[in-house]
C-alpha cells in the first residue's frame, strides 16, 4: 500500500516555511512531508531528512534535489549531524511524524504486522538492536507482562504474557501469524474493528524500538537545536506518545512555581522561570482525511514555536 502522509496541509502550514529556511524532517519515511516542505522553499532553503530505517534512506536516494541532506541514523543523534553541517542554532524548524510508514507495516519481511506471515523482527533497522524473537527469547514472563502493560496500554497482558511463554517453551514460535493467533486465543474478541493482537504488536514494537526513550531525548534536543521563532511540529498516533508532547509543550511554556521559603538565588529564578515556547496548538485530521486514510483517525498534531 503506498504510504499517504497524515495531517500533511496542517503539519506544513504550522511549519510557516519560510524560503531560505533550513529545517529537519526526524521521520523521512517515504518523504511525503519533506517533498511538500521542498516544494515550498526557495533555492537557498534547505532540508535534512532522517529516517533509521535503511530501506527508507535508499528509496529516498532517489529524490535528485540538492535542497535534501539524506541521513540514515536515529534523530536522537542529531546533534551530530547539526555540527557536521555547521548548523548549530540555525534550524527553523523540526517535523516527526511517529511511528512506522505504510511501507514497513506492509513489508512481511519487516514483522511488524499481525496479518501478515513474517520474520519475529519489528526493528525499523534491522542492524540496530534485537530482534522480537531475541527478546523473547531473553526475557522473562514478567518482563513481558510490564511491556504489554506500559506500551499497549493492554489489560490482558499478563494473560498474554503467559500465553506467549507457555507456547514459546513447548516450541519457539516462529512467525508474526503465528504469535498473532496465539494472542487471538488468549483474549476475548470483542472489537470487530480490531485485530486482539493490535495492543501487543504496538507495544512489542514500541519497546523494541525504544521509540519513547526516542521522543522524550529529541525533545529536549529541539530546544537546544531550534533557533528563535522556529517550529516544532509533532503528530503522535498513541496516546502515551501525546502525553509525553502534551507534557513537555506544557511544561516549557508556563512559568516554574518554586514553593515559598525555597533558598534559591535571583539567577536560578530567573533561568528556572523562562518560558521556552509558545502558541501551542493541537491540529487533529478532518472527518474527511480519517475516510481517505485509516492510518489518520488517531492521529493528534502538535506545535509550538520557540522562544
Ligand atoms: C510515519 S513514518 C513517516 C512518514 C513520512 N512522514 C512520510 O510522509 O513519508 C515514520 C518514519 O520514522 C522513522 N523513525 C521512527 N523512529 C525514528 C527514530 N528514532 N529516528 C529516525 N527515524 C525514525 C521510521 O523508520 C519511519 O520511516
Amino acid at each position: 500500500m503506498q504510504h499517504i502522509p497524515v495531517l500533511l496541509t496542517e503539519t506544513i502550514q504550522s511549519l510557516k516555511v519560510q524560503k531560505n529556511g533550513i529545517y529537519i524532517d526526524g521521520t523521512f519515511g517515504n518523504g511525503g512531508h519533506t517533498k511538500e516542505i521542498l516544494k515550498n522553499l526557495g533555492k537557498k532553503g534547505m532540508i535534512l531528512g532522517i529516517d533509521t530505517d535503511p530501506q527508507a534512506y535508499q528509496i529516498g536516494k532517489k529524490i535528485l534535489d540538492p535542497r535534501l541532506i539524506l541521513i540514515n541514523d536515529k534523530y536522537s543523534n542529531i546533534q551530530k549531524h547539526i555540527l557536521n553541517y555547521n548548523l548549530k542554532k540555525k534550524i527553523n524548524g523540526l517535523i516527526l511524524d511517529l511511528g512506522i510508514s505504510s511501507f514497513q507495516l506492509d513489508n512481511p519481511k519487516r514483522g511488524f504486522s499481525f496479518q501478515k506471515k513474517g520474520p519475529l523482527d519489528m526493528r525499523m533497522n534491522p542492524q540496530i538492536g534485537i530482534s522480537l524473537l531475541q527478546l523473547l527469547n531473553k526475557i522473562s514472563e514478567k518482563k513481558l507482562t510490564k511491556i504489554l502493560y506500559k506500551f499497549g496500554n493492554e489489560k490482558y497482558s499478563k494473560k498474554i504474557a503467559f500465553e506467549i511463554f507457555k507456547h514459546h517453551k513447548k516450541k519457539p514460535i516462529s512467525n508474526t501469524l503465528e504469535l498473532a493467533e496465539i494472542i487471538k486465543k488468549t483474549i476475548p474478541f470483542k472489537n470487530m474493528l480490531k485485530h486482539p493482537a493490535t495492543r501487543t504488536f504496538l507495544a512489542l514494537r514500541i519497546f523494541l524500538n525504544q521509540e519513547i526513550k526516542e521522543l522524550k531525548k529529541i525533545l529536549k534536543i529541539s530546544l537546544k537545536i531550534l533557533k528563535p521563532g522556529a517550529i516544532l511540529s509533532i503528530i503522535s498516533f498513541h496516546s502515551i506518545e501525546d502525553r509525553i508532547v502534551k507534557k513537555f509543550f506544557k511544561k516549557n511554556s508556563s512559568a516554574i512555581e518554586i514553593p515559598m521559603g525555597l533558598p534559591i538565588n535571583e539567577l536560578q529564578l530567573k533561568k528556572k522561570n523562562k518560558k521556552k515556547i509558545k502558541n501551542i496548538q493541537r491540529i487533529k485530521p478532518t472527518k474527511l482525511e480519517i475516510i481517505n486514510n485509516k492510518r489518520a483517525r488517531s492521529a493528534i498534531l502538535r506545535t509550538a514555536e520557540i522562544l
